[in-house]
Parts: C-alpha cells; structure tokens; sequence
C-alpha cells in the first residue's frame, strides 16, 4: 500500500542543509544525500496548518511559550516515556547545540574535564573543547553486536577536576538505547565523583519496534539533583529548520543557573513557529509519529535486506534507536579516504564517514534511512552497480 512517506519531495534550492549545502561541498548536484540527520518526509499536516495560521494572521511579533506548550510536552513525556514532570522543571532553549555547551559553561570552569563517549556526535564533543574543557574520552567497547559502556575505563580516567559526563540517549552514531541497568549504572558513577549529568535525549522518539526508551529521568532522586537533560521535537516530527528545544532541569540550583544565562542572552523568546510546531506536534501528530516509526522500521528491513544480497562486505549494527545505522567496512580492507571517494565520485551517494565522529568512529560510516524508500533503492542500485570498483573484484 503507498504511503504518504513514500513521496519524493525534491529539497533542492530550499537553503537545504542536507540538499543544497552538501551538494555545494562536494561540487555537484547529482548526488543522493544520506548523510545529514534529518528525514525527508513532510511534516505532519497539523503542523503545517499551524504554521499556516501564524502567516494567514500576519503579525510576527515576539511570543511566549503558552501553557498549551508546557501542557503537551508533560502529556508527552508522562505518555511515552512514563516519566512524570512539573512546568517549573521545563527551559527553553533554542537548540541543543547551544544548550549543550551552554551546560559546559555554567557548570564546569575553564581547564576542568568532562567525560564523553566515542565516537561522539560532533556538537557535543565540540561543546567541552570549544570551550576550553578537557574532554576526557571513554571509547564504547564493542562486545559482540553491541557497543557498551565501559565502566572500567571511566574508573580510570575520572580525577578530581572531572565535573561534568556528557552522554547521548539514544546514541548517535552507534544507535543504542541505553538500558535502565546501564542508565544506573552511570548515575551511580555521577554521584560517587561528584558529577553533572548532561543527557541529550533528541533521539529519544525515536526507537525500532522492540525496543523501549528509557529517560534519564526516570532514575533516582539522587541522580535527578545533578541530571540536565536537553530534548526537542525536532527529530520526532522533522522540524529542525524550526529551531525549538528545552532542558528539563530537576534541581531548582542548577535550573536557575541555566535560566539566568538564557535570559542574559536573550533566548528566551522562542520562534512564532517554533510554539505552533509544538503545540500541534504534541496534540495532533501522534498517528504520523507512529506511522513514521513502522516506515523507518521496513526502511531498515529493506536496507538489511539489499546489503546483505549485494554488499556482503558491509556490516550494520544493529539499530535500537535513532533513524541512522552504523555500517562498519573492515572487511572491505580500504581507507576512509579510498571509501568517501567511492561513495563520492563513483556511487554518487553520500554518507557520513566514521571519522566525523573522532578517531573512534574510523572503519565505519553512518546512513540515514528516514527517506521514501525509493530514494534509498536508488542510491542503493547505484552503489551496487559499481560495488566490484571498491571490493576490488
Ligand atoms: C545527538 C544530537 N544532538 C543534537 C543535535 C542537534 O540538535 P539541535 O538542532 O537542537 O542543535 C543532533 C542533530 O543531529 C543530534 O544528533
């Protein structure tokens, strides 16, 4: 049965980042992009109508957050995620690019250190060194077909300067949803070093069918006092040209902290469309977010499917969340650099190679796969046309 994701919408000449920008970077419009973490689905049409309203009314004068806003986002949060919180935790921000290094700021000094995981999305990583912070690596370890945590190494690295552990739940690159076990295990290491807790959770709707998210705020108490966790809508609904996110912020310290520096900045004001999008998307979009969640799901039976017929060479992980896969290229036995030049001038596909994401990230690259799946079997049929090129056979 077609399905209203399996319209192409052509992205070009939009400002598209995805599109437009990363055609302009690697000289060419013929590409098929993979790479850039958005969908190319439409919004949901209760958003659009939203936006619709705001113009039909005409005047884009500066807007408040309603109580519609705060009222969907604790509808969401107690329904999806079985986490119950109050208004008063809930700040605004614009991204969470900004609210990340934003937290580095406030809550940890010029010098001190902050542990992160590797590979690691890029912002995050950023956000601890752009800052003058010491980011204090902690590779995953693959075991099996997992990529975990290894307690062990965070044992050994941690000193008495660390004052932050930044973490991203779901995982991106590596797609993992960390388990409630997992989850405690590293709020415990939080509270025996004295450490803020920094979590972004923008993939956290976005999960495979069998698996189950779990927020970080649904840990202890104790843990909730040093939690800061950063979520957004962006993701879920497609709307990260809209510019909308928020903290939630247990602890009323380290809460007013955060508000008090996002006034002085004055970023409190959120978008005329950024509360439209939100107030529709949480009121009116759950059909299309479920819909959306089974078509990423067959997007990646069907991708599994084609590799695994005509690129045996590469490896996919398994996918718990997000709507990335993490593809590893060992058995192929080439450089990143001879793998992108394939992707690039041969395939005509572009993908985000492993390094984008730090030294750990290197042997593996990241797919998109939130596309109509006739976009993917194109890039798909134009990989495996010229697949002998890179296996060398
Ligand atoms: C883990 C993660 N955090 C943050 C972002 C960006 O969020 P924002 O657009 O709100 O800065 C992305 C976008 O791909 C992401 O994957």
């Amino acid at each position: 049965m077609e399905s209203s994701f399996d319209n192409i919408v052509d992205r070009r000449n939009t400002n598209c980042a995805k599109w437009d920008t990363m055609d302009v970077k690697y000289g060419g419009s013929d590409l098929i992009h993979l790479g850039v973490a958005d969908m190319d689905f439409k919004t949901p049409d209760a958003i659009t109508e939203g936006f619709r309203r705001c113009t039909e009314h005409g005047i884009y004068g500066y807007t408040d957050l309603s109580e519609d806003f705060y009222k969907g986002i604790l509808r969401w949060f107690e329904e999806k995620n079985r986490v119950k919180l109050t208004k008063e935790e809930v700040v605004f921000c614009p991204r969470i690019s900004i609210s990340a290094s934003l937290a580095v700021q406030i809550y940890t000094a010029p010098g001190e250190e902050v542990i992160i995981h590797t590979p690691s999305y890029d912002a995050l990583y950023e956000g601890i060194i752009k800052n003058q912070r010491k980011a204090l690596q902690s590779p995953l370890v693959k075991r099996g077909e997992r990529f975990e945590i290894d307690f062990e190494h965070l044992e050994s690295i941690v000193t008495e300067n660390t004052r932050m552990y930044v973490l991203c739940s779901p995982f991106n690159p590596v797609c993992r949803v960390w388990m409630p076990e997992e989850l405690e295990q590293i709020g415990a290491f939080c509270v025996k070093h004295n450490l803020i807790l920094f979590v972004d959770e923008i993939h956290g709707d976005i999960v495979s069918k069998d698996t189950t998210f779990f927020s970080s705020l649904s840990l202890s108490e104790e843990v909730r006092e040093r939690l800061v966790v950063a979520s957004s809508l962006t993701k879920t609904f497609n709307i990260p040209g809209v510019i909308v996110s928020y903290l939630l912020i247990p602890n009323e310290a380290l809460r007013c902290r955060m508000k008090e520096v996002i006034d002085r900045l004055g970023m409190h004001n959120p978008n005329i469309f950024a509360v439209a999008a939100v107030e529709e998307g949480l009121q009116h979009c759950d059909t299309w977010y479920e819909e959306m969640l089974a078509y990423v799901d067959e997007n990646e039976k069907f991708t599994r499917q084609y590799f695994e017929e005509y690129f045996p060479e590469f490896h996919i992980y398994p996918r718990e969340g997000t709507f990335l896969l993490w593809i590893s290229y060992e058995k192929l036995g080439c450089t990143e650099e001879q793998l992108n030049d394939w992707f690039l001038h041969k395939a005509k596909v572009e993908v985000y190679m492993g390094s984008k994401f730090g030294e750990a990230g290197q042997g593996y690259f990241r797919m998109n796969i939130a596309s109509p799946r006739a976009m993917l079997e194109e890039a798909y049929s134009r990989m495996s046309k010229v697949y002998a090129e890179v296996t060398g056979q």
